[in-house]
């Protein structure tokens, strides 16, 4: 399965939450519809990997969840590293007021979701800015967020969702050492991965060699239970989430 059906899934995902009935809706992402590339049979994927929705379901909920938390607590700059097609910037009411959200991506995967936008006349909040950089390249992050303005350490929100699959171990430990050093106290790290992918104790120690204090995060079960109900389906244990603090000093 390539990385194209991978992210039209998460977009058929994320769609398909608004046609739940609204006690059912997790989250509300009017933009989905615009990168579900509906040419493709992501059902393969679906009946492929099980709990795959019901992650995506419930990650997206987890991150939204950690960005409301983020802005109560008085953080004021969002990093979407990894951003993809994330609408949160649009979509999240939260993030439309002092808040500064910046994406970090592909330049090519930034330019698509622009067009999109474009294509479908939908204005950009000036709060949004963009930062190209292949995080496989060393380096190419920390010159990416510097020309977004991030030079300085700040209370920052970091979110990593669906991006640590595809990074290498030094492009994971650059993305911990880099944004370490731009956080100061008060920041958070939230981040996903798939077991196969990654050890959650590798992740957690890379995290924590960086400076970050890796704390509990949820199971995908019991998010299961608090959001969807008590007959978990098997597949869950196959995904995990990161929760990481910057430390006190
Ligand atoms: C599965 S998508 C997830 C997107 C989004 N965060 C979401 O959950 O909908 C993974 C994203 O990570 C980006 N990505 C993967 N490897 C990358 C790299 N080396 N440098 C920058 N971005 C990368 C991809 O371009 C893609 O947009």
């Amino acid at each position: 399965m390539d990385a194209r059906h991978t992210a039209a899934a998460i977009a058929r995902v994320r769609a398909r939450e608004g046609a739940r009935p609204a006690n059912e809706r997790l989250f509300d992402d009017p933009y989905a519809a615009l990168f579900d590339d509906t040419s493709l049979d992501v059902q393969q994927l679906f009946d492929l990997i099980p709990f795959f929705e019901e992650h995506i379901r419930l990650r997206t909920r987890f991150f939204d969840d950690a960005v409301r938390d983020a802005v109560r607590g008085g953080v004021e700059q969002v990093v979407l590293v990894g951003a993809g097609f994330d609408a949160r910037a649009l979509r999240m009411p939260e993030l439309r007021e002092n808040v500064r959200v910046v994406e970090v991506d592909h330049e090519d995967q930034i330019a698509l979701k622009r067009q999109r936008f474009a294509e479908a006349s939908i204005a950009l909040p000036d709060t949004l800015s963009f930062a190209s950089a292949d995080l496989m390249t060393p380096g190419a992050l920390a010159e990416g967020l510097a020309s977004a303005g991030l030079r300085d350490p700040g209370r920052v929100l970091w979110v990593c969702e669906g991006l640590l699959g595809y990074l290498s171990l030094p492009a994971v430990t650059e993305l911990a050492t880099t944004t370490a050093a731009l956080s100061m106290r008060g920041s958070t790290l939230v981040a996903n991965h798939g077991v196969n992918s990654w050890k959650p104790e590798v992740i957690a120690a890379t995290f924590a060699r960086s400076g970050w204090d890796v704390t509990a995060a949820p199971s995908y079960d019991e998010l299961f239970r608090k959001w969807l109900g008590p007959e978990v389906p098997p597949g869950g244990q196959e995904f995990a989430l990161l929760v990481a603090v910057s430390p006190p000093g």
